[in-house]
C-alpha cells in the first residue's frame, strides 16, 4: 500500500500543514515533528470503538512509554482516555498535569518502593502486580497507609506473537508476570484474593509489540477468558477487569500491512462476548494499552545531510546530523523505516544509500538500502513513522543533545519538548 504524503507545489514535504523544510530552518535539525491531528484521531478512534464494542465498559490507556511528555498526557486527558505508565518518571509526568489518576495503570516487573508508594498516594486506578514479592510489598505499604490497592495480576498467556525477540513478552520465558502453564498464575490469584489491603480487580496480559495480525490477540483473549472461568469455578470470584495490553502494529515500510485497529477490537470483543456467553460470565471491563499505534505514524524526524562516502561496488554512505542517539531502533532491532528528501519530496528514487548517523561507532545506522533521489549535502532527510520509541529511547551518547519535538497542526508549529542545550548536558555534572 502506498503511503499518503502531502507535498507542497515546490516539492516540499508537508507535515500538519507545515512545510518540513521551513520547520528544519526554524527549529534546526535533527528535529522530531509530531502531527497533532494524527495523534488525536488515533486516540479518538480507539476510544469510540472500545465504547462501542464493550457496551461502554472499555478503557483505552495510552502506553506512554512510546512517547511521554506533559503535552501528550494533556492530550490523552482531553481525549478522555487513560494512561499506562511504567516508571516513577512517567507517573510523575502524568501527575504534573493533573491527569485523572483513576484512568492510570502502573506497570513494571521490578517496581521500587518509591514507585509503589507514590502510586498509592496518587490513587492510581490499577497497579499491575508482576510477582508475589511485589504483592507482599504492596500489601505492607497499603496497610501502613491504611488504603486498599486496586490490583491486576500480570499473566503470561503463553502466546507466541510473531515479532522481534526483544519485544515479545507473552511467552513463558519472559521476565514479566505469572505463568499460566505452571500453575503460578492460579497461585498468584489465590494469594492475592486473601492478601490484606489488596483488592484483586482483574488480570492483565501483553503479548508483544508491532504485531500485524489479529489472530494472536484473539488467541490471548481466549486464554485469558478461560482463566477467568477457571478462577470463578475454583473460588466463586469473577474478575471484573481484563486488560489485554497493547502491541498493535503500524506501517513503517511497504513490508508492513497493519490491520486497521478497529478490526482488532472487533474480533477480540467478538471472542470475549462469545466466551462470556458460553461460560456464563459477566462481560468484564476491558482495557487496552496501545502505544506505538497512537503516536508512531504521527512522527517524522528531520535531519540535514552532511556528507557522503562512496565505497565502490559496495555501498554509498550518507551521513546525517543525528543517528542512534535520537533513534536507536535500527541499531537495536534492525527496524526498517521509509525515508525521503523533504526538500525534493516528489522526486522518484534513483539510488540506494546506507544512512549513517554521527555517533562514534559503525553500528550507528538508521537504515540500509534506502531508495532516494541522488542526494546532495544540505538536503533534508525525513525519516517517517518515528513518533513511537524514538524520543522515549533517545540517549546522550557521545554527549549529543536530545533534539526538540515540535507539534504541528493546521499550518502552525509549537515546541512541546525543548531541545537540549550544551548547558543542559552539563546540568548534573559536578
Ligand atoms: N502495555 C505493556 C504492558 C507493554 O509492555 C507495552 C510495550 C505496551 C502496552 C505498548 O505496546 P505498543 O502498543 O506500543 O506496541 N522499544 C520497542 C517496543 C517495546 C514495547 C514494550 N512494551 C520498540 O522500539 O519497538
Amino acid at each position: 500500500m502506498e503511503r499518503n504524503i502531502s507535498v507542497t507545489e515546490n516539492g516540499h514535504l508537508l507535515l500538519g500543514g507545515m512545510d518540513a523544510v521551513s520547520l528544519a530552518k526554524q527549529f534546526h535539525t535533527p528535529l522530531y515533528v509530531l502531527e497533532e491531528d494524527k495523534v488525536r484521531s488515533a486516540m479518538a478512534a480507539y476510544r469510540s470503538s472500545m465504547n462501542a464494542y464493550y457496551d461502554g465498559k472499555g478503557l483505552v490507556c495510552y502506553a506512554s512509554k512510546a512517547l511521554c511528555c506533559k503535552e501528550l498526557c494533556r492530550i490523552a486527558a482531553q481525549e478522555e482516555i487513560g494512561l499506562d505508565v511504567v516508571s516513577l518518571g512517567e507517573l510523575y509526568t502524568a501527575a504534573s498535569v493533573d491527569f485523572p489518576m483513576e484512568r492510570v495503570c502502573l506497570h513494571g516487573n521490578n517496581k521500587s518502593l518509591e514507585e509503589l508508594s507514590y502510586a498509592l498516594d496518587q490513587k492510581v486506578g490499577y497497579i499491575v502486580v508482576d510477582g508475589l514479592t511485589e504483592l507482599e510489598t504492596l500489601s505492607r505499604l497499603a496497610k501502613e497507609k491504611q488504603v486498599t490497592a486496586s490490583v491486576l495480576l500480570r499473566i503470561k498467556p503463553g502466546v507466541d506473537a510473531h515479532t522481534h525477540d526483544f519485544i515479545r513478552t507473552g511467552q513463558i520465558d519472559s521476565k514479566f508476570g505469572f505463568a499460566l502453564e505452571t500453575g503460578e498464575a492460579m497461585e498468584g490469584v489465590l494469594t492475592a484474593l486473601k492478601t490484606e489491603n489488596i483488592l484483586l480487580k482483574g488480570l492483565h496480559c501483553h503479548i508483544g509489540s508491532q504485531i500485524l495480525e489479529t489472530e494472536p490477540f484473539v488467541h490471548a483473549a481466549k486464554i485469558m477468558m478461560e482463566f477467568i472461568r477457571d478462577i470463578r469455578d475454583k473460588t466463586g470470584v469473577e474478575m471484573q477487569v481484563l486488560d489485554l495490553g497493547g502491541g498493535f502494529g503500524i506501517r513503517y515500510t511497504d513490508e508492513d500491512d497493519p490491520v486497521p485497529y478497529v478490526e482488532y477490537l472487533k474480533d477480540v470483543s467478538g471472542e470475549i462476548k462469545e466466551l462470556c456467553h458460553q461460560y456464563h460470565l459477566t462481560l468484564p471491563s476491558v482495557i487496552i494499552e496501545p502505544g506505538r499505534s497512537i503516536v508512531g505514524e504521527a512522527g517524522t524526524t528531520l535531519y540535514t545531510i552532511g556528507c557522503f562516502k562512496e565505497i565502490p561496488n559496495i555501498r554509498t554512505y550518507l551521513a546525517v546530523d543525528g543517528g542512534m542517539g535520537d533513534n536507536p531502533r535500527y541499531a537495536l532491532y534492525g527496524s526498517k523505516y521509509d525515508m525521503l528528501l523533504a526538500n525534493r519530496a516528489a522526486e522518484a528514487p534513483s539510488k540506494t544509500y546506507t544512512v549513517a548517523g554521527k555517533c562514534c561507532e559503525s553500528g550507528d545506522l538508521l537504515g540500509e538500502n534506502i531508495p532516494l533521489p541522488e542526494a546532495k549535502v544540505g538536503d533534508i532527510l525525513a525519516v517517517l513513522s518515528t513518533g513511537a520509541y524514538n524520543y522515549s529511547m533517545a540517549s546522550h551518547y557521545n554527549r549529543n543533545p536530545i533534539p526538540p519535538t515540535v507539534m504541528v497542526k493546521d499550518g502552525t508549529a509549537r515546541v512541546i519538548i525543548k531541545g537540549e542545550s550544551l548547558e543542559d548536558l552539563l546540568r548534573n555534572d559536578v
